[in-house]
């Protein structure tokens, strides 16, 4: 199976340089999440969804168990499904399952060996479909992924909630600019998590096993590794919190004491305590979201939700009917 790849490995290089200079340049200090996800960056992406606390893929998982086929019926078995920031893919054999042998599904995702992997390991589960992976930013999803599947529904499948990784303003952007992609008789569906207790969501970002803490303080590892960024990753610390005013949770990289970050023949000073600002993941009620997406285009369809109140599943399109249902 190849892998189709928006950038070379150079462009990447030179992307992550810049971004990293940039960010570190910015009062507060921040450097973009896409960048936790190398080959390593994704593994502990995976033990982070294995921890108790860590909610999300456990919820979203039985959601999709529940209601996947309900899914399948409503974006219309033989679609395009179009997965952004596919990881290991873990919920997607829950829908794909239900799609008919002439879908064709196309996995987006910025770490190429990941990509790779996964979409081998669904090939081999579901060897009747289509699968044409395509390494890229979902941020600039390019045109001919699409136009190479015009006339049949394409939908796009974005699970893990990762839309919170935007801002609001940057999600209108993202799902304004799909659904330009996908046409008028696309479709969107997005896992989101819900706002809830504080300490819950305080817990799932602060797991036990220490894998949340060893995945942000992997960006900096990355930095040495692949810029040759001389920097003490041993004086900075992994921090997360609910920031309840702004609905988000926000991850940072403390500095322990007052130091320095040489980049590129480049300084970046630290005062003990200064942070640089990693991820941030909001949360949304059904009704944020709901006008968070109208604002790009979309109609909500349907809503499947946890008994708990705690995520939600939305099937959206770009025609306007009423709201068919909220499930549980
Ligand atoms: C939070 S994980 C979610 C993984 C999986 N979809 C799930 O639901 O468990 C985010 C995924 O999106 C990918 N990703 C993050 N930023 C991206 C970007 N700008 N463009 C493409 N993929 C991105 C990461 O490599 C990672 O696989």
């Amino acid at each position: 199976m190849r892998c189709e790849s928006q950038t070379s490995q150079a462009e990447h290089e030179h992307d992550f340089l810049a971004s990293v200079r940039e960010g570190l340049r910015r009062q507060p200090k921040s450097i973009p999440p896409k960048y936790f996800y190398d080959t390593h960056g994704s593994h502990l992406f995976d033990l982070i969804c294995t921890t108790p606390e860590y909610y999300p893929t456990r919820i979203e998982i039985g959601i999709l168990e529940r209601h996947g086929a309900e899914m399948a019926e409503m974006i219309g078995a033989s679609c395009v499904l179009i997965e952004l920031g596919s990881g290991s893919a873990i919920k997607t054999p829950l829908l794909l399952r239900h799609l008919s042998d002439d879908a064709v599904y196309v996995p987006i995702d910025i770490c190429e060996p990941h990509l790779l992997h996964s979409t081998q390991r669904l090939q081999a589960m579901f060897p009747a479909l289509t699968m044409q992976p395509l390494c890229t930013d979902y941020h600039r999803l390019p045109a001919h992924a699409f136009k190479r599947h015009a006339g049949r529904r394409q939908v796009v499948f974005f699970p893990g909630s990762t839309i919170g990784n935007c801002t609001p303003e940057g999600a209108i952007r993202l799902l304004q600019h799909a659904a330009e992609q996908v046409g008028p008789n696309g479709g969107l569906l997005i896992g989101v998590d819900c706002k809830k207790s504080p300490a819950v969501l305080n817990a799932a970002y602060n797991d036990a096993a220490g894998y949340t803490a060893a995945f942000n303080l992997n960006l900096l590892a990355r930095m040495q590794r692949e810029l040759g960024a001389q920097l003490d990753a041993e004086q900075f610390a992994h921090h997360a919190y609910y920031n309840e005013e702004l609905g988000r949770i926000e991850m940072h990289l403390v500095s322990r004491c007052r130091q320095e970050i040489r980049l590129d023949r480049e300084s970046f000073a630290f005062e003990a305590g200064e942070t640089i600002h990693t991820e941030n993941s909001y949360k949304y009620t059904a009704q944020e979201f709901q006008h968070l997406a109208r604002s790009a285009g979309w109609h909500l369809q349907s809503t499947w939700r946890d008994g708990a109140g705690m995520f939600d599943v939305h099937y959206l399109s770009l025609s306007a009917t009423e709201p068919l249902k909220l499930a549980r």
